[in-house]
């Protein structure tokens, strides 16, 4: 039997694997185990002794942002025997942005939970988690920093830029903006049909600096990837090569014993907030690393996000806030480059799955294009691109991408119009009674973590038809949704608590006035606390959405969104058995 030479390159011997408890002991289930892999068709050389690494695999034929991983795993796998280690691919659910409905957030848990019990329950060593579109880098990373295996994150990487009639266009943010011209009159069916080939068009997730974008990036500079990962194109031939090397580190890792929660600090967590703001990042990206962090124990809250976003500066020139896409980041210097314009902000002294400091890896990074990657002295907003407000409307929080909004509307008030869910906006929004003008409030609820369910994507509230044509293409709009990471507007978010459990949101009414004062990060509801409590007393909660199901389970025990929308269950301490000595 050929084992690796594993006391040169760490602590770890081949009988202190985790997997040594399935295959290696004298017993009945060991010999089961050898047996069954015998049936796979291994050798025992092939496979005794050496780390087990399973790789998670989002692949699926619905998902266009990962239709290219099916084949990159078996990069994975060439780098996995290449170390001395035994790779093993597992299928996991497939979180499609774009198809799964309400929303792929329903199922970011879920996902999680899948991650963390297929790790514990089976002989992983080490794990190589696949994801990129939106939700499945921090569904991988949830589960994944519940188990702390050795792991590391493979991101699928980017699409090529859309292209139509020698325009660049950027996946998501150009389909709304074509969407509303065809609204307002300025294009037909003919140009639709010729944008639908040109939006999209190659393997790999959205390559603006979308919530895809921003997760992989966080995920490159909480230090789970290969260095540089984040923003290679999804079919650049250097994916492959990044896909190789994600094998070798990861059976390195399982030697050394570099567990996830060894990377996973609060150091990281800090350094990953201040690159997504940096980054004028998603919104999204808010929710995601709370709940992250909350799996890797460590509390960050909203005024964490606000208390970097003043010491950071925008400096990713990335639509949609900016102008360029992935591609020119990564030809740019990518996320090494743009690190190193903020090394005063970043915690230098922590391991990665690639070094032992932060420092190191981005030893020798380099900007390429003080366009795309600004200098600290030309930024593109001085402050980072998210600011949290606070007010009589939303007690436990609420967000804005201030930098993808009208500058106007930045301080503004103006009376609500309120819909209380998103079906009633639709069918009513162009309704010329509504009588809307560009100074009015949109306010939709029923939004939220339990009332939309899952807070799907429609915090971008559209527009009414008639003021497109007059040429308004942003108004002050408010929800307990969240919003695309592609989309832009003076758009609220994330409202907390939410309107589904009572929050003020919940009695807001046609006409109160309200203003937004991003610079005084408020939003006030101009409405007595007499006249709201009274409305109180009348307001009945509405019905339960489910009444079996995952989605029982998931009202049940969904948390808000300024603490992350992780289950309650999941992000509470506490111990689980490990599966072979319980
Ligand atoms: Fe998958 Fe945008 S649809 S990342
Ligand atoms: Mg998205």
């Amino acid at each position: 039997m050929t084992t690796p030479d594993a006391t040169a390159s760490g602590t770890i011997a081949p009988e202190e694997l985790r997997s040594h408890q399935w295959y290696g002991t004298d017993g009945l289930r060991s010999f089961s185990h050898r047996a069954r892999t015998r049936q796979l068709g291994y050798l025992p050389e092939e496979h005794l002794g050496k780390p087990v690494i399973a790789i998670l695999n989002t692949w699926s034929d619905i998902n266009p942002c990962h239709v290219h991983l099916r084949e990159r795993a078996q990069a994975v796998k060439r780098g996995v025997w290449q170390a001395g280690g035994f790779p093993l691919e597992f299928p996991v659910s497939t979180l499609s942005e774009t198809f799964q409905k309400p929303t792929p957030m329903l199922y970011r848990n879920l996902l999680a939970m899948e991650t963390e019990e297929l790790l514990r329950s089976y002989p992983v060593d080490g794990a190589v988690l696949m994801g990129g579109c939106d939700k499945t880098t921090p569904a991988l990373l949830m589960g994944a920093a519940s188990v702390d295996l050795p792991t590391v994150f493979l991101p699928a990487g980017p699409m090529l830029p859309g292209h139509w009639r020698n325009v660049v266009l950027g996946s998501g943010t150009d389909m709304w903006k074509y969407w509303d011209d065809r609204r307002a009159g300025l294009i037909g069916d003919c140009e639709l049909a010729e944008l639908e080939n040109g939006l999209a068009r190659s393997p790999g997730h959205c390559m603006t600096m979308g919530t895809a974008s921003t997760l992989t990036a966080a995920a490159e500079v909480l230090g789970v990837t290969v260095p540089g990962a984040s923003s290679i194109p999804a079919v650049d031939s250097g994916h492959e090569r990044m896909a190789a090397e994600t094998g070798r580190r990861v059976v390195d890792l399982v030697w050394r014993g570099l567990t996830l929660s060894k990377i996973l600090t609060p150091a990281a967590y800090e350094d990953a907030v201040a690159t997504v703001l940096a980054l004028g990042g998603s919104t999204n990206a808010v929710i995601h690393l709370i709940a992250m962090a909350g799996r890797s124990g460590i509390t960050l809250t909203l005024d964490d996000f606000d208390r970097v976003a003043r010491t950071v500066p925008v400096l990713a020139n990335l639509r949609p806030g900016g102008a360029y896409l992935m591609e020119d980041f990564h030809f740019a210097g990518g996320l090494p480059g743009f690190l190193s314009r903020l090394t005063d902000v970043l915690h230098l002294d922590r391991p990665t799955v690639a070094h032992d400091t932060l420092r190191e890896q981005l030893d020798g990074a380099l900007v390429h294009n003080d366009d795309v990657i600004r200098p600290r002295d030309n930024p593109l907003a001085d402050e980072g691109g998210v600011a949290v407000l606070h007010g009589n409307l939303c007690p436990d929080g609420a967000v804005i991408k201030h930098i993808a909004a009208e500058p106007r509307l930045l301080r503004h008030t103006g009376p609500a119009v309120v819909f209380d869910d998103y079906r009633q906006l639709q069918n009513t929004i162009n309704d010329p009674a509504l009588a809307l003008t560009p100074d009015h409030v949109l306010v939709l609820r029923g939004a939220g973590p339990k009332g939309g369910p899952g807070m799907p994507e429609y915090g971008m509230l559209p527009i009414p038809d008639y003021l497109l044509k007059q040429g308004v293409r942003d108004m002050v709009r408010l929800s307990d949704a969240r919003m695309s990471g592609t989309s832009y507007g003076a758009c609220v978010l994330h409202i907390a608590p939410e309107s589904y459990v009572g929050g003020p949101l919940a009695l807001v009414r046609t006409g109160d006035l309200i203003t937004l004062d991003v610079e005084a990060r408020s939003l006030h509801l101009h409405v007595d606390d007499e006249e709201l409590t009274s409305r109180r007393a009348d307001w009945t909660p509405p019905p339960a959405r489910y009444g079996r199901g995952y989605g029982a389970l998931y009202q049940d025990q969904i948390t808000q969104a300024d603490t992350g929308c992780d289950f309650a269950f999941l992000s509470r301490p506490g111990d689980v058995p490990d599966p072979y000595v319980s």
